[in-house]
């Protein structure tokens, strides 16, 4: 920005939202950051149109069109201390996860650059429409009346948000919010059906106590004062009274640990020291280890994705033992013509302190991930071509001895496009896995000590590890599976 411009901005007071101060031969912290953060996701211009964008419901938010879902003012338009919430609590039931291990600072930066996106966003829109309209714009006059169109207004005034009474916002509830919500709260189903495949937000169902911006008094009376402007949910005009005998009804459809259940938070998961690391088919000595819950967000939101997974973890000084255990209802390891995958877990490892791209890590910080599968998609592939020869050719193959067989390796990857070109292979973790009355429990098994430069070294602290799980049933291609966000696995050899 020119010292012009940049005077003219402080002239309109852009300290909450558009810029900060930053020469404009040296990228900002802030753009940095999100270079390295965020644009996987929400693009390097903000315009979420990227390839991992894709495979996400909700999509990442556009930036550039400048609408936001968590927002505490009068005009819909966030402030910096707005979005640095939403960065420290992340946006349950998306893929938007809590930066929270980011120190402060880094989250302002991060909440200004994502305003700087949205100005520059809104002032190329304006100058296309004026030029449309046979008066252009300059791009300085364009930023200047984007910025000031996206100055957040007066705060929303929250009054009393505690203490209402809940039969009173039940009938409220019908009045206003039904429309949407259903008179249960649950989410009109017609509504949802026609939206499920769509990238439409569908009003939520409460019952399910997903919130993506927190399940406090003063936040729930904030969403219905405010609205989400990002999602089209509209702010409510309610007296104070009205709106915490509203927030008391909503309380008594969430269930209780709405506003925890599925936080995307980084967490510490305990190892425990034993003279023998358990081995995987020996179940009870792993069982007395305390599991830790970790909550997964599915990358294509369905209510019935898994969504928790419970990580044991032990040691002997020599091999490392994490165990995963989740609820699947179906078992899939039968092949499916498709090919696509069966069931699955995967453990992705940092193997420096720097926390790496969640997204598979990058050239500069790659990742070692440890997976399996409960079928080799690959053999499949082999089999639907050697089932079709068969068919039109006459050929008479023996398919009877065919059984999937599972899949397990470590491979080392560096962004989502190196899928393919993973260096692994081998066998340097095994997997034992057992599936009962819905539950999957997966357990890796690995020495400490790395066998080369390409795998997680595991003999000098703690790491850093996030996890994956597939369901075959549901998840419709292989890049679809539930996440969790990086977690530490406080290994103390
Ligand atoms: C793995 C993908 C992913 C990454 C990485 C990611 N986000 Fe998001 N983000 C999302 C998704 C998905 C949403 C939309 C959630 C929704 O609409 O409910 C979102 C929404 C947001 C919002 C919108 C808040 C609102 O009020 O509507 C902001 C701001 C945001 N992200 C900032 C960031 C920043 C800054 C970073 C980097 C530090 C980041 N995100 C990294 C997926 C991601
Ligand atoms: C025009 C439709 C519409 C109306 C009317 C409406 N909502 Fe919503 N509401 C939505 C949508 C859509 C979402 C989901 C947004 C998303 O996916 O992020 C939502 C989400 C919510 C959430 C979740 C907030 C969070 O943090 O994730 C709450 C709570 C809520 N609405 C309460 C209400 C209440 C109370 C009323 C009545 C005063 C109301 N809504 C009226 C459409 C509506």
């Amino acid at each position: 920005m020119n010292p012009r411009s940049r005077a003219v901005f402080c002239a309109l007071g852009l300290t909450t939202l558009a810029f900060s101060q930053t020469n404009p031969d040296q990228p900002s912290r802030g753009a940095v950051l999100y270079s390295a953060q965020c644009a996987v996701c929400h693009g390097s211009e903000g315009d979420a149109d990227t390839v991992v964008a894709r495979f996400l419901r909700p999509r990442p938010t556009a930036f550039r069109d400048g609408s936001f879902k968590l927002v505490s003012t009068t005009n819909g338009v966030p402030t910096e201390e707005d979005l640095v919430q939403t960065l420290r609590r992340g946006m349950p039931g998306s893929t938007m996860m809590s930066w929270d291990w980011l120190p402060e600072s880094d989250l302002r930066e991060l909440a200004r650059e994502v305003g700087r996106l949205a100005v520059r966003g809104r002032a190329a829109a304006l100058q296309d429409t004026a030029l449309v309209a046979g008066r252009p714009l300059t791009l300085e006059e364009a930023t200047q009346r984007a910025a000031r169109e996206l100055t957040p207004g007066p705060a929303v005034d929250v009054g009393r948000a505690a203490g209402g009474d809940a039969g009173e916002g039940k009938r409220l509830f019908t009045v206003h919010c039904a429309a949407c919500h259903g008179a249960d709260g649950r989410g009109l189903a017609q509504i949802r059906q026609w939206q499920q495949e769509s990238t439409y937000p569908w009003p939520r169902d409460l019952t399910l106590g997903v919130l993506r911006g927190g399940g406090s008094d003063h936040d729930l009376a904030l969403r219905i004062r405010a609205g989400m402007p990002g999602a089209h949910m509209p702010p409510t005009p309610l007296s104070s009274e009205q709106t915490a005998d509203l927030v008391a009804h909503i309380k008594s459809l969430l269930p209780p640990d709405a506003n925890e259940r599925h936080l995307q938070r980084r967490q510490t998961v305990p190892v425990a020291r034993l003279e023998e690391a358990p081995h995987g088919e020996r179940d009870e000595e792993l069982a007395h280890v305390p599991a830790m819950r970790l909550p997964l967000a599915p990358l294509w939101w369905r209510d019935e994705a898994c969504q928790e997974t419970w990580v044991r973890a032990a040691h002997d000084g020599t091999d490392l033992v994490l165990r995963l255990d989740w609820s699947d209802a179906t078992r899939d390891d039968r092949a499916r013509p498709d090919a696509a995958m069966g069931d699955g877990a995967a453990i992705q490892f940092a193997r420096s302190a720097d926390t790496p791209l969640l997204a598979m890590g990058t050239l500069e910080l790659p990742v070692n991930v440890w997976r399996w599968h409960a079928y080799d998609p690959h053999e499949t592939a082999g089999m639907t071509d050697v089932l079709e020869r068969s068919l039109h050719q006459g050929l008479d193959v023996p398919m009877t001895d065919w059984k999937p067989r599972p899949r397990t390796e470590s491979i080392e990857m560096s962004g989502v496009a190196s899928a393919a070109s993973a260096i692994g292979g081998g066998l340097p973790v095994r997997v034992t896995t057992r599936w009962r009355d819905g539950r999957w429990t997966a357990t890796f098994r690995r020495a400490l000590r790395a066998r080369d430069s390409h795998e997680v070294d595991l003999q000098s602290g703690p790491v850093l590890i996030a996890i994956a799980i597939w369901d075959g049933s549901i998840d419709p291609h292989p890049g679809s599976k539930s996440i969790t966000t990086w977690h530490v696995l406080d290994l103390r050899p």
